[in-house]
């Protein structure tokens, strides 16, 4: 035992518990978050220069003893400033970015919720440990399909018209002319109804295989105006029906297809000879060594609670993971019957392909 405790290096150790208290408060803020979202705590805080505890319960109708102590659990999070002076807090303009501001590219609501389904998808996935078995996404726990949409949203919302789809081939001078687009594995549709929205003389469909997601998407489209040029179908990436296709696009899905290429061998036939195929893919080096890292310690958390089971109970079970890196992926498409792939353009936390016949 003495040989064992000589052996422990005190600094690293201090440092790992260091990490352990950040981590645990980091989980501790999952329901914390949620309730300040939920009550809109973060919106009433961010409509004032700053508020006192009973200010910000009178203004959301909550009671004063649990705001104050959230209050305070917020401040010691770095969430949000405290003055001792006044006894009023505020939302300072960098964290309402990330707590308040649905449109900012660094709103992170989406990810807190997505953390809360992880969690209440665990007694499926543990059971699917034991028995190697998956588990369906319409039987994920929560609303895990709400939360992936929240989450992604603000990446699309900024990106995709202003860089990603630039970034391709000819393609926005197709959209702007009038094109056929598929959008597949289009979850609650948002990434669909940010490019009808943008380009009002292309036709959208959205497919997805789970009926509540087209369900979401369909109300979506109703909402934005454009349910004349964005419409969706249930359909699984194998066997979706529109043809003759300008631009399929696939946002970050193709790794939870139990048999992604089966699915690049539909895109292909569905596409026009000159056709792009927009693939989005968590971003990831192509070895564990190139993804011991901040971003990639979430997506394979996520890949391991949603999509590797999600992969795993659909034909073949391919489980590419979320991780799959550009390489995996490029043979995936290579062999859908593709002649071309190219790394279009990327954010830190996405890559962005594009194949071509
Ligand atoms: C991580 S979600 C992404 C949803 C959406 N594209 C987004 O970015 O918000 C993956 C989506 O792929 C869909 N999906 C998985 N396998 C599929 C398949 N074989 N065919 C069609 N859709 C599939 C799921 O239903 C889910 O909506």
């Amino acid at each position: 035992m003495k040989t064992e405790m000589k052996m422990i290096d005190e600094a690293k150790l201090n440092q790992l518990i260091g990490q352990m208290l950040s981590d645990l408060g980091g989980a501790s803020s999952v329901a914390m978050v949620r309730i300040g979202d939920a009550l809109g705590l973060y919106k009433a805080l961010n409509a004032k220069e700053a508020m006192t505890a009973r200010e910000l319960a009178d203004a959301v109708g909550a009671n004063e003893r649990y705001v104050r102590e959230w209050l305070a659990n917020q401040a010691a999070s770095n969430y949000l400033a405290y003055d001792p002076g006044s006894r009023k807090f505020s939302l300072p303009a960098e964290q309402a970015m990330i707590f308040a501001a649905e449109d900012s590219p660094v709103y992170m609501l989406g990810g807190f919720d997505l953390m809360a389904a992880i969690l209440d998808n665990q007694p499926k996935v543990e059971a699917a440990f034991r028995d190697g078995g998956g588990v369906a996404w319409g039987e994920q726990a929560g609303c895990m399909f709400c939360a992936v949409a929240r989450f992604f949203r603000p990446g699309y919302h900024n990106n995709l018209i202003g860089s990603w789809l630039p970034a391709l081939d000819g393609v926005v001078d197709k959209l702007n002319r009038g094109a056929r687009v598929a959008d597949v594995g289009c979850g609650h549709g948002w990434s669909t109804v940010v490019m009808a929205k943008a380009f009002p003389n292309s036709q959208f469909i959205g497919y997805d295989f789970h009926q509540d997601s087209i369900d979401a998407a369909r109300a979506h489209a109703a909402a934005h105006g454009v349910a004349d040029n964005a419409i969706f179908e249930v359909g699984t990436a194998k066997d979706f029906a529109a043809a003759e296709l300008d631009l399929v696009t696939f946002f970050d899905c193709l790794h939870d297809m139990g048999d992604p290429v089966g699915a690049a061998a539909h895109v292909r036939r569905s596409l026009k000879p000159d056709g792009s195929w927009m693939i989005v893919e968590p971003m990831a080096g192509d070895r564990l060594e190139d993804n011991l890292n901040p971003v990639s310690r979430l997506y394979y958390a996520a890949s391991t609670m949603i999509c590797v089971p999600t992969s795993l109970s659909q034909e073949v079970g391919a489980a590419l993971g979320a991780q799959a890196g550009e390489a995996k992926l490029r043979e995936v498409i290579a062999a859908g019957g593709f002649g071309s792939v190219r790394r279009a353009t990327e954010t830190p936390f996405n890559m962005i392909l594009e194949a071509r016949v």
